[in-house]
């Protein structure tokens, strides 16, 4: 069976005044469907630059970024803005919700941008809203809710579209330790009853040993880490 990610030869170099950064250099990965990578890496390594990539929102120097044989490095304009509507979910280190609309609006605007008739879309919001252990806070805007919650309705956002690529970029980062923990533990359980394939990104090695897979951003490739080390 095909690799449902199949990651080769990425390359990515910014312009810093005179200099060229060579931030991604021909970076490779492949994963089977339902794998879960976790990636850890100094700061400035190119985590964020690497997810962006893989979500389609940023572009490559070079490489393919096959997902179910789709390579996003070719899609543009009204297909790579389906491509990350249907297939990805990104959780961000800070929440990036929207502060004027309740946790049940955010959360239903993947579905709307896909012009999911409104009733439904709060019907399946509202599902993904009690998934994440967050029933009864569908009305607050997220000024109104603790930085956990913020994250567990950034959480349903990303998964109310049924994507089959969970990305997260420090999804934990910005939270307690005890917050971050059980962020952590609700993204291996939607993981596994979604059936996702995850990457997800963290600055900390306890969290990332969770996963069944962990790699390292280093020079520009993702090298393996295995338990120990
Ligand atoms: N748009 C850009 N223009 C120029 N340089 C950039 C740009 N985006 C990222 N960089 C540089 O690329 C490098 C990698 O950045 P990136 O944000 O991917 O790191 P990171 O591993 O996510 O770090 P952190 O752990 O701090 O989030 C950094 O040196 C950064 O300054
Ligand atoms: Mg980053």
């Amino acid at each position: 069976m095909s690799k449902f990610l199949k990651i080769q030869g990425i390359s990515k170099s910014f312009r810093s005044g005179n200099e060229k950064l060579h931030i991604l250099v021909d970076l490779a990965l492949d994963l089977e469907r339902g794998q879960m990578v976790a990636v850890t890496g100094a700061s400035g390594s190119g985590k964020s630059t690497f997810l962006h990539l893989v979500g389609g929102m940023d572009r490559a120097d070079a490489g393919r970024i096959l997902v179910e044989g789709v390579d996003v490095t070719r899609l543009a304009g009204k297909e790579l803005a389906e491509f990350r509507n249907r297939k990805i979910g990104f959780i961000f280190q800070f929440h990036h919700l929207l502060p004027e609309f309740s946790a049940l609006e955010n959360v239903m605007f993947p579905l709307l941008l896909r012009r999911t008739p409104f009733p439904q879309a709060r019907q399946k919001a509202q599902e993904l809203l009690d998934e994440v252990g967050l029933a009864d806070r569908g009305h607050h805007k997220p000024g109104q809710l603790s930085g956990g919650e913020q994250q567990r309705v950034a959480v349903a956002r990303a998964l109310v579209g049924r994507p089959s690529l969970l990305l997260g970029d420090e999804p934990t980062g910005n939270l307690d330790e005890h917050t971050s923990e059980a962020i952590f533990q609700l993204l291996l359980e939607v993981h596994r009853t979604h059936r996702l394939t995850s990457i997800i990104v963290t600055h900390n090695p306890r969290l990332a040993a969770l996963c069944e897979l962990e790699k390292r951003l280093q020079e520009g490739k993702l090298v393996n880490v295995t338990s120990g080390n």
